[in-house]
């Protein structure tokens, strides 16, 4: 029997970051649905499918397969064989992966291969729907937040911190604006699974978050 941890939260509360040291401390491997969703995103984009219509999104489905593999310790994400793993972590891949991830066709293509790979491996996953569908059964799950506010300046700062341009206003703009669309979509919105442990990490490092985790998962284990 594989042990499951499921992390979700809203975007830019540190889940990713949070997951994979979890992950490296328990010697558990960490998946990223937040990729997946990117990765099906990217595939809408390159072939010009019309996202604004679920019919043609739903009808471009077949052709696209994300599958992931760990490379040193790291999860890399393919999209029909090739390596995205760069290319998913643009805004616009963001957005994109927001505005498909409401389609309910696209959201069962990944939650079989989330739910497979959970099946046989002891794993962190992360993401909005783990607790409540991907893995409702899963042992231990965490619902990590943080206020606006400190989720833009993180942002902010990794921004700059790559030599790019950043707008703190337009940032907390776009988290407030993306918070609205995971929580309000009819499928598998983002919300506490009632089982599910609050961490908010607006005032905690992130070693105290990894922390407060491990300890849940080594009581529960
Ligand atoms: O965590 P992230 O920012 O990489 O996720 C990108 C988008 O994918 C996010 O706006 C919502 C969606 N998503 C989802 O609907 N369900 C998941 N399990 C993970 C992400």
């Amino acid at each position: 029997m594989s042990f499951q941890i499921a992390i979700d939260g809203p975007a830019g509360a540190g889940k990713s970051t949070v997951a994979k040291r979890v992950a490296a401390a328990l010697g558990f491997i960490y998946v990223d649905t937040g990729a997946m969703y990117r990765a099906m995103g990217l595939y809408f984009l390159d072939r010009g499918v019309d996202t604004d219509d679920e019919e043609s999104v739903n009808a471009s489905l077949d052709g696209a397969e994300v599958t992931l593999d760990i490379i040193d310790g790291n999860q890399v994400v393919f999209l029909n064989g090739q390596d995205v793993n760069g290319r998913i972590r643009t805004e616009e891949a963001g957005m994109m992966a927001s505005k498909t991830s409401a389609y309910a066709k696209n959201r069962q293509k990944l939650v079989d291969t989330q739910q497979k790979i959970a099946a046989t491996q002891n794993v962190v996953m992360d993401g909005r729907d783990i607790g409540t569908v991907v893995l409702p059964d899963a042992p231990l799950k965490i619902y990590l937040t943080a206020s606006v506010q400190t989720r833009a300046d993180r942002r902010y700062k990794e921004l700059i911190a790559k030599g790019q341009e950043a707008d703190l206003a337009a940032i907390a703009r776009d988290i407030e604006q993306r918070d609205y669309q995971d929580m309000h979509r009819e499928n598998s919105p983002l919300r506490r699974a009632d089982d599910a442990i609050l961490v908010d990490s607006s005032d905690m490092d992130i070693d105290e978050v990894v922390n407060t985790i491990v300890t849940y998962a080594k009581e529960k284990m």
